[in-house]
């Protein structure tokens, strides 16, 4: 059992939830960031076990928030050990952004909404997380995607938001090694969440499925085992790692 600092961003649903849960299942306390599901927070918040978990709550596109929220949460918590970057916006599934068919107004405005959330939010969460690990040191786990690798001709901007944050993850575990910081991402495939759950219905749900020899998509706390063991004293040497975890329905050489 361990007794550490630990804010999960994006903890209202999906991925996070089941990050939240395998962090507080290890003794550790958990501020659970979340955006608009203040009902979900407060819900998993009830449900954690152990004690001295946190609600904390910002838009990851406002630079401001971000900043009170972080601090927010070291100053609750006792300072920070570990900061998860999950939250994310696949941007509207329904409504996607392929280059032929897509305007040029509606090309740049999805390209700000999802690179500010995914890619310059999360910059910016580990910006100020990591002045509360400088003296401390910490760990620090981003989530990214399958598609940074696979592509995403549907949603580009998705697919290059996540390929940056690989970059982010690779860059500051370099610069924050000197400091007892390491930085490590995992790239999942198609998740059970609210992000895919249209997705997986009917024909396209089984040819989804069916990326996998396994014949299945991943479950979250499945992502969660992986994150939670990256994050761990005993994973210092897999810093810079970016952790395939698509049950071999992409293999990247
Ligand atoms: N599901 C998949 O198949 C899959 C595959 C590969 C990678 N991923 C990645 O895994 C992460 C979690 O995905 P998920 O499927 O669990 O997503 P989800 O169920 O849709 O939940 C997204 C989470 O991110 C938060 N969020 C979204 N936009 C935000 C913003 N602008 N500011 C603050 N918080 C924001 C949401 O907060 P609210 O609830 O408050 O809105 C929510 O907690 C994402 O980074 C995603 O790209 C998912």
């Amino acid at each position: 059992m361990t007794d550490r600092a630990v804010l999960v961003t994006g903890a209202s649903r999906g991925i996070g939830r089941a990050v939240a849960k395998a962090f507080a299942a290890g003794g550790d306390r958990v501020a659970i960031h979340h955006r608009d599901s203040a009902d979900a927070a407060e819900e998993l918040l009830a449900q954690l076990p152990g004690t001295g978990h946190v609600v904390v709550r910002a838009d990851l596109t406002d630079p401001d928030a971000v900043r009170v929220m972080v601090d927010r949460a070291a100053e609750l918590l006792g300072g920070l050990d570990v900061l998860v970057n999950n939250a994310g916006t696949y941007g509207d599934r329904d409504d996607p952004h392929p280059i032929f068919g897509t305007s040029y107004e509606e090309w740049q405005q999805r390209w700000r909404q999802v690179l500010e959330t995914n890619l310059t939010g999360a910059g910016n969460v580990t910006w100020c997380a990591a002045q509360h690990m400088r003296e401390r040191g910490g760990r620090i786990v981003n989530v990214s995607s399958r598609g940074a690798f696979r592509g995403e001709p549907e949603q580009p901007a998705y697919g290059a938001s996540k390929a940056g944050l690989n970059a982010l993850g690779q860059s500051l575990a370099v610069a924050l090694a000197p400091f007892g910081i390491t930085v490590a991402t995992v790239a999942p495939g198609f998740v059970a969440t609210d992000m895919t759950t249209e997705h997986l219905r009917g024909e396209r749900g089984a040819a989804i499925r069916a990326q996998s020899p396994f014949d299945r998509v991943g479950q979250p706390e499945e992502i969660a085992a992986a994150v939670h063991w990256l994050a761990s004293p005993q994973a210092e040497w897999a810093s810079g790692t970016i952790v395939d975890l698509n049950g071999a329905s992409y293999l990247r050489s």
